[in-house]
């Protein structure tokens, strides 16, 4: 089945497509290189054999989005991951974030109402559940005031395709991302932000390669255990897999209802200072930290119910994280390797 991919050269879109093209589907992708690579597309073909489609353009332009669809109106569904995710910067330019992730997803939605494309899965968060009441963190949870224009962009898109579907065929799968690190086993894939990383693991791994000096770790005063916030993290290579297994669902007619949503975390929950301790034990590395103030916005803690994700995709996070570290510091040295 053709699948396009936006954001398919990112990095949850990129190792989505590795599974997706493992699993004998045919992919486009669809982006704008805005914080990623076309190189990308070459290190997915030297992991499948399969080089994928690559158009590059933004999906903010409804023009080219629209003349996109037209031409390629044989796609059996659509994995929308092309959108800007940093929380701290969503706070600084809303606008940008408004204007980027939802007038995407809205030419994506127009694009395939008008060419009778019926199947979306759409990249949520965890975000969207705030600080939860009750953990762990099931479906059903409340979705809470968000805590960014990023977390906002977020409720909104998941509204936009609700309403929708009220008008049309559309059929979509919400996937709610708890905490994504590692990178692909063989290390020709992972995650490589434009610059001062936000998120803790590319943080770490920059950190113990010698590219930043130490680590800050935001806050040791949470109501945890050890003091610092709690997250589920998740290995990419899970979460890739479990959408290739949405979209199939969607295309064998598996759905219960027009729009179904997923958590996809392990149901575990690692404070910052456990995550440290398990990179340094399984690089054998003393990562350099300090304790610094809280970050605005963080969240004390969270992780996930996936029972229901277990149960009804057939699916469950397999890799520890232990292995999430490894693969991560494994991905980095290859990547510092390549550029010399
Ligand atoms: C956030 C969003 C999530 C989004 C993701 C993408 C929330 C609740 N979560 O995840 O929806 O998909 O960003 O970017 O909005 N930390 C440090 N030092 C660092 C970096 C992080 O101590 O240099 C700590 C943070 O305080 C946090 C944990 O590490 O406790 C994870 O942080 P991060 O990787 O940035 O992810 P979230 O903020 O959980």
């Amino acid at each position: 089945m053709k699948i396009l991919v936006t954001g398919g050269t990112g990095y949850i879109g990129s190792h989505t497509v590795v599974e997706l093209q493992t699993k004998g589907h045919e992919v486009i992708i669809v982006d704008n290189l805005s914080n990623s690579s076309a190189e990308i597309a070459d290190k997915i073909a030297l992991i499948t054999g399969v080089k994928p489609r690559l158009e590059i353009f933004d999906l903010t332009d409804g023009n080219r989005t629209s003349d996109f669809f037209e031409r390629n109106n044989d796609i059996a569904g659509v994995i929308h991951f092309a959108a800007f995710k940093a929380v701290g910067e969503s706070v600084q330019k809303p606008l940008l974030y408004y204007q980027n992730n939802l007038t995407s997803l809205i030419n994506i939605l127009q694009g395939m109402n008008d060419n009778g494309i019926q199947n979306i899965v759409f990249s949520s968060s965890c975000t969207v559940y705030g600080q939860p009441d009750e953990l762990p963190v099931s479906e059903s949870a409340p979705i809470k005031i968000a805590e960014s224009p990023y977390g906002n962009t977020k409720q909104i898109s998941e509204e936009i395709i609700k309403d929708t579907i009220n008008t049309s065929d559309l059929h979509a799968i919400a996937l709610r991302y708890f905490n994504p690190i590692g990178a692909h086993e063989t290390a020709l894939i992972g995650e490589l932000p434009i610059g001062v990383p936000n998120n803790l693991v590319p943080f770490i791994t920059q950190t113990a390669i010698g590219i930043r000096d130490y680590l800050s770790v935001f806050g040791d005063t949470y109501p945890t255990p050890d003091g610092t916030a709690i997250r589920d993290y998740i290995h990419v290579v899970d979460l890739a897999k479990a959408h290739v297994i949405a979209v199939d669902r969607m295309l064998n007619d598996k759905m219960k209802t027009d729009f179904e949503v997923f958590n996809l975390g392990t149901g575990f929950g690692y404070s910052v200072l456990e995550v440290i301790n398990s990179f340094e034990k399984v690089t054998g590395l003393k990562l350099n930290y300090k304790i610094v103030d809280r970050r605005e916005g963080d969240i004390t803690q969270v992780w996930a119910d996936p029972e229901y994700s277990n149960k009804e995709l057939g699916w469950k996070a397999e890799k520890g994280i232990d292995e999430m570290n490894l693969s991560a510091w494994k991905w980095e040295m290859a990547y510092q390797e390549s550029k010399k």
